[in-house]
């Protein structure tokens, strides 16, 4: 059988946090030891720019996730994991797909169609504040998907509709110009945890409410002790099915350390005493890495080199394919 061919993009704004590391990067990591896949994770650094113009905070989140995810043990001999931009057949074949693109298509797309709503509601003209990179984001990402034949998509339910719009474009490019692509399905995975943040709503950079992945050791501390509780007192049961506090343990507790901490809500732990286990459990987990990224980030041209080498396995695939690509459309040199 021949492998599944699983690909995923990671955003380059913000700093990772508990809730990317349990909801995505974790199990990629371990999807990627998968020997039935071969794995292609890159940083979308072209998708930082719709939202987020400020060239130092793209610059540096590009090297704390790459720092993170290495940091986490992803294994660059068996995934290929690359930097979008080093790819220059991406916005090249993003535009052959532009061209294959209805724009009744992109009307449709969930990030577009929330901006119009929010102007209309606001009285402001329609598409006030829309860039043709907000409105057309659904093609880059099927190029991204489509440069690289993927078969699988492991996303969030908010992208599904972005991968269903990849293989819509696919299908029309394939039934205009012969079949070049495969059509890629999303994977989202409904037992992965989505985490809570500080004050209880999903954990999120845009709620200001995260707990970043690799704090200092007394700041994780400091963050796990702003955690929203109630205020039942020490020896007063707590319901652990509705308390973040509890969420997160579960997260990275192992089944017997999630029945006893359950036990201990039932019998009245005091928050102070939950919150100080939350963090040796979460510290524990994540200490080893933790060193590993902070000596990473001492030497970013280790980095560099590894998304270079990325890069370079990503190449090996885009350069032949966008080659024959150009040659579907009709792009070739004169005479040959
Ligand atoms: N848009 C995705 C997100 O915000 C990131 C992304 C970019 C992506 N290109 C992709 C995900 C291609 C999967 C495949 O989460």
């Amino acid at each position: 059988m021949s492998k599944q061919r699983v690909l995923t993009g990671i955003t380059t704004t913000g700093t990772p946090h508990l809730g990317n590391y349990v909801g995505a990067i974790r199990p990629a990591i371990s999807a990627s030891q998968d020997e039935n896949n071969q794995s292609f994770y890159f940083l979308a650094d072209y998708h930082a720019l719709i939202k987020c113009q400020d060239p130092e905070q793209v610059h540096q989140s590009t090297l704390e996730i790459a720092a993170t995810w290495l940091a986490l043990g992803l294994n660059t001999d068996n995934v290929v994991f690359y930097r979008q931009s080093d790819i220059h057949e991406i916005p090249e074949l993003t535009w052959l797909l532009t061209c294959m693109t209805g724009k009744g298509l992109m009307n449709r797309a969930h990030a577009y169609k929330a901006a119009v709503d929010a102007n209309r509601a606001d009285g402001e003209d329609s598409d006030f504040g829309v860039t043709m990179g907000l409105y057309s984001y659904p093609i880059l990402m099927a190029a991204d998907i489509l440069m690289f034949n993927a078969n699988k998509v492991p996303v969030g339910k908010d992208q599904v509709q972005h991968i269903e719009m990849a293989r819509d474009i696919a299908q029309r490019f394939n039934h205009h110009y012969s079949e070049h692509f495969a059509l890629p399905e999303a994977v989202v995975d409904d037992h992965v945890a989505v985490l809570q943040g500080l004050d209880g709503r999903k954990m999120s950079k845009s709620y200001g409410n995260t707990i970043p992945l690799f704090l200092p050791e007394k700041k994780l501390k400091k963050h796990i002790n702003k955690i929203k509780t109630n205020l039942l007192e020490p020896g007063e049961p707590k319901d652990p099915d509705t308390s973040t506090v509890f969420q997160i343990w579960q997260a990275f507790a192992t089944q017997e350390q999630t029945a006893e901490m359950r036990k201990a809500f039932e019998e009245g732990i005091a928050w102070g005493e939950a919150k100080k286990q939350l963090f040796e459990l979460v510290n524990e987990q994540i200490g080893e890495a933790r060193e590993r990224y902070n000596k990473l980030l001492e030497n970013p041209a280790q980095i560099e080199e590894e998304l270079e080498k990325g890069a370079a396995k990503a190449r090996a695939y885009s350069a032949p394919f966008i080659e024959k690509l150009r040659r579907a459309v009709g792009i070739r040199k004169i005479g040959q």
